[in-house]
């Protein structure tokens, strides 16, 4: 007699795989992002995020009532300004968009999360995401502003702020600078591990925030790179992050189980842009079932370690789970 394993003893019923699946993927992970523009009015869709729209502030409301009726728990908020200039003003400005977008769904839904990109590409003349001097990124200059823009967005109210700028030290800045101003209990969930990616493409087309000139690499990370990640996470942690995230996902996610093993603080991950667009666009050709491979995709990540997914799916997702119960 031949013996084996029988692993397929817990695969012969979906009740059997129900009672022993390990991961699950619950409405509670998603993170839903909301783009609002401060030169529309209605909305307009993004050619290359087909499903995702830029919300002008007089229509901001009816797509946050569409989230909070399927049930996602918090959103995280870009803004697309209208003027921008070399110090990023439209992102720190007391009426700034977001800042405008913040207060006026905070009035109208006060129990949803609201994280606030905390950023300045979609502000800046040169798309970048801080202070340029001499063609060069400055460091210590763009934490300044940085600063200025995450106390802004607390004092309209954001739940939550989310530097994505990666600069050194934007952590400890931040978090100086919001318990200066009486904020001591917005939390920070930082980018902590932002790689230099080009899956990021279709964000720029929403957000309007490619540079000008050069690229990111000298603030974002080398995609070759996994002990940096881990170097980037650790100083996160001890600057007072309370979340650290992982960007992109799908490519990155041995990145994931990384930091999940060498932090205890709750781990973000971001299926960004080139992400949704490259299955979006497998799909509407047919050659995919977008449903499973989302589900595929999404429960991937909470495997590979994450406790929350940023994700243009989140509305799709909760409407899915919405119809099976
Ligand atoms: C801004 C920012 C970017 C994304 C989130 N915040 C763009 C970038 O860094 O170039 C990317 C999100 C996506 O691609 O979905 N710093
Ligand atoms: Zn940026």
């Amino acid at each position: 007699m031949l013996n084996f394993d029988r692993h397929r003893r817990l695969r012969s019923s979906s009740e059997m795989r129900d009672l022993v699946r390990e991961t699950h993927l619950n409405k509670e992970d998603l993170i839903m992002p909301v783009f609002v523009d401060a030169t529309i009015k209605g909305k307009e869709e993004i050619k290359s995020m087909p499903g995702i729209y830029r919300f002008g502030l007089n229509a901001i409301l009816d797509e946050i009532k569409d989230i909070v009726d399927l049930g996602i728990k918090s959103i995280i908020i870009f803004g697309i300004p209208d003027h921008k200039d070399d110090v990023g003003s439209g992102a720190w400005e007391d009426n700034g968009i977001v800042q405008q977008a913040i207060r006026k769904i905070k009035a109208a839904y006060p129990q949803l999360i609201v994280i606030a990109d905390t950023c300045m590409c979609e502000y800046t003349s040169t798309g970048h995401c801080g202070i340029v001097k001499d063609h060069h990124v400055v460091n210590d200059d763009s934490l300044v502003y940085n600063t200025k823009v995450a106390v802004s967005q607390a004092k309209a109210g954001a739940d939550m702020v989310a530097p994505s700028n990666a600069m050194d030290g934007f952590v400890a800045a931040i978090r100086k600078g919001l318990d200066e101003a009486g904020f001591k209990m917005i939390p920070i969930m930082a980018y902590s591990v932002k790689y230099a990616s080009s899956f990021y493409g279709p964000f720029r087309d929403a957000a309007d925030g490619a540079p000008k000139f050069g690229d990111r690499k000298s603030y974002q990370m080398d995609p070759a790179n996994r002990l940096e990640a881990l170097r980037e996470a650790a100083s996160d942690e001890e600057e007072g992050a309370d979340f650290v995230m992982v960007k992109p996902a799908m490519a990155f996610l041995d990145i994931v189980r990384d930091i999940r093993n060498h932090t205890n603080l709750p781990l973000v991950t971001y299926n960004v842009s080139g992400e949704y667009a490259m299955i979006k666009a497998a799909a509407q050709n047919g050659w995919i079932n977008e449903d499973q491979i989302v589900k595929e995709t999404l429960v991937g990540m909470k495997r590979a370690g994450a406790d929350l997914i940023i994700s243009y799916f989140s509305k799709e997702v909760a409407t899915r789970m919405n119809e099976q119960r």
